[in-house]
């Protein structure tokens, strides 16, 4: 089938973001008196904000009432947003630029599908936004990865079928939603983690629509 549309995941895959995310958390984690690794941090990838904490929580063996929650989610936001707001589109990964170039010039329609609720500000902040015809972000959905739910959405605003469309995500349960919702879906990573995924690349360093068309 022909491809018409791709569909960018952002944390990870446009820029990595992953780092604040955890500089933030571990800020917290801190605060209540246990550590929070690099490694506990994977486990955090593709998972919405609250869904998070309550990860970051049962690391620590610790649990609080719901408006405890929700304050120590604003304030880990407020962390985050000082990290970003900080961003230069030098932080772009390798190749992601030349790729959305190469997509548009092929005709190839572009949307963005991600758990987060900052994804217009780090968007405006990389100065990416004219890229993507349609953004779907944390704000527009109701359930997390893995449902298929903001694929569905971003393949439905873009006017094309989920066969006809290239999920690319870097997260466990990002690959799992594309393939939930019958998308094709390339990991960004390794194949190791992204096994489920029907290609995985390393980056978009000299990556070009053709060679991953190739590979589907
Ligand atoms: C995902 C990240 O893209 O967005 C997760 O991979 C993050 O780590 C989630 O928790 C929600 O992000 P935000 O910006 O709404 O807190
Ligand atoms: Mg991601």
């Amino acid at each position: 089938m022909k491809i018409k549309g791709c569909i960018f995941d952002l944390d990870g895959v446009i820029v990595d973001t992953a780092k604040y995310h955890y500089l933030a958390w571990k800020e917290l984690a801190e605060k209540l008196g246990f550590n929070f690794s690099e490694k506990d941090n994977e486990k955090l990838k593709g998972v919405s904000r609250m869904h998070s904490l309550d990860i970051l929580l049962e690391t620590g063996k610790k649990d609080f009432d719901k408006k405890t929650k929700l304050k120590f989610a604003e304030n880990k936001n407020k962390k985050y947003l000082e990290y970003i707001l900080k961003m230069t589109p030098e932080e772009i990964l390798p190749g992601v630029i030349d790729f959305l170039e190469d997509l548009q010039n092929k005709n190839i329609k572009i949307a963005l599908g991600s758990a987060s609720k900052n994804a217009m500000t780090i968007l405006n902040r990389l100065k990416l936004k004219n890229y993507f015809e349609i953004v779907i972000d944390g704000t527009k959905v109701s359930k997390a990865k893995p449902d298929p739910e903001v694929f569905l959405k971003a393949a439905e605003e873009l006017k094309v079928k989920p066969g006809e469309c290239i999920v690319f995500e870097d997260a466990e349960a990002g690959i799992e939603a594309a393939i939930n919702g019958k998308f094709k879906c390339v990991g960004i990573g390794s194949p190791k983690t992204l096994s489920k995924a029907d290609y995985v690349i390393s980056n978009f360093k000299n990556i070009t629509f053709d060679d991953i068309i190739k590979q589907l």
